[in-house]
């Protein structure tokens, strides 16, 4: 399968684009950044130090800078100030495609109508930008899996928002009103299926490879926030879930079709407005509700497993652990 992926590169987008590169079924045509859990340079910046980790030429471009009309406020207290919990991550040498992501995603749409799933892992920016400029530009994707959104009405920014919604609300509702039936893997599904506690960390680290060990050093202060803000037992992975489940869609345990809405109000920004009455209108969001934690485990544990380093990173120093 060929997979597009937009990303605004924070430690669990950088495992999601492990999972995308690594898998030899998945074949990735162009890696777009956007603004959202870092500035654009540092989520550009990880992108690259992770293809480089990979060992992968997938074209990386970078796009829009900040949402679509409002100021940027970044998640950097979830990610840290790099989006990578400061892990010694190799940051030379690392050179961006170019600047015009937002072309280059309507470009690739023209170039592969119809066979590439679109995946993205950060506000709805760099979409919103180019349908604007070409309305049609979803429709020319196979399917469109987003990381997004707290359909059940549990954030993590605030009470009812999940960050990738909250931090550019306009943004997803222009992509809700594209009129592309969208699938929607939600901060609900990463709580659910994609919790990494103790005992999967522990796994993690007994693989012993280089790209075990940048799982576990890039998500140190996401593991934090877990267990002091959002009271997980562990550090969650939405991106990656999301990921797998675009590879994998059998993931998916339950899903409903449903009429879908967003607030761009101040007291309610990014809460999602779901209308199930027979006068709504017409659906647009498949929500998964369910997803099968095993299988997305699995997945993780496999492309860990490769021992290659190619960016010899050099695994952070632990005491004790
Ligand atoms: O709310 C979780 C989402 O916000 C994830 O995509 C994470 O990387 C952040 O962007
Ligand atoms: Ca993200």
């Amino acid at each position: 399968m060929k997979l597009v992926i937009d990303t605004d590169t924070g430690s669990d987008d950088a495992v999601a684009l492990m999972l995308a590169l690594g898998n030899p079924k998945v074949s990735v045509e162009l890696i777009t950044t956007v603004a959202g859990n870092v500035p654009l340079n540092l989520a550009t910046e990880n992108a690259l130090a992770t293809v480089a980790l990979m060992g992968s030429k997938v074209p990386v471009y970078s796009g829009m800078a900040k949402p679509i009309t409002r100021e940027l406020h970044t998640a950097q207290n979830v990610h840290g100030p790099d989006g990578m919990s400061g892990a010694q991550i190799p940051r030379t040498h690392l050179k961006v495609d170019g600047t015009d992501g937002v072309t280059q995603l309507i470009e690739i749409s023209k170039k592969f109508p119809g066979e590439l799933t679109l995946v993205t892992l950060g506000p709805l920016t760099n979409i919103a930008a180019a349908l604007l400029q070409d309305p049609q530009m979803l429709h020319r994707f196979k399917d469109v899996y987003m990381m997004a959104g707290s359909p059940e009405g549990w954030g993590n920014v605030t009470p009812s928002a999940e960050f990738n919604v909250w931090c550019d609300p306009e943004s997803f509702k222009i992509v809700l009103n594209s009129g592309k039936r969208l699938i929607m893997v939600g901060w609900n599904i990463s709580r659910d299926a994609a919790v990494i506690g103790a005992e999967e960390e522990a796994k993690i680290r007994a693989i012993g490879t280089a790209r075990a060990a940048y799982v576990i050093d890039i998500n140190e202060t996401l593991a934090i926030f877990c267990r002091d803000i959002t009271n997980l037992p562990g550090f969650d992975l939405p991106d990656p879930i999301t990921v797998a489940i675009a590879i994998a869609p059998e993931m998916i345990r339950k899903s409903e079709f449903v009429s879908m809405d967003v607030s761009c109000s101040e007291e309610m920004r990014g809460t999602l407005i779901i209308d199930r009455r027979h006068t709504a209108p017409a659906p647009n969001v498949d929500v998964v509700w369910e997803a099968d934690r095993d299988m997305f485990l699995n997945s993780l544990y496999e492309v860990c497993k490769d021992s290659s380093n190619p960016a010899n990173y050099i695994p952070a120093q632990r005491s004790g652990k």
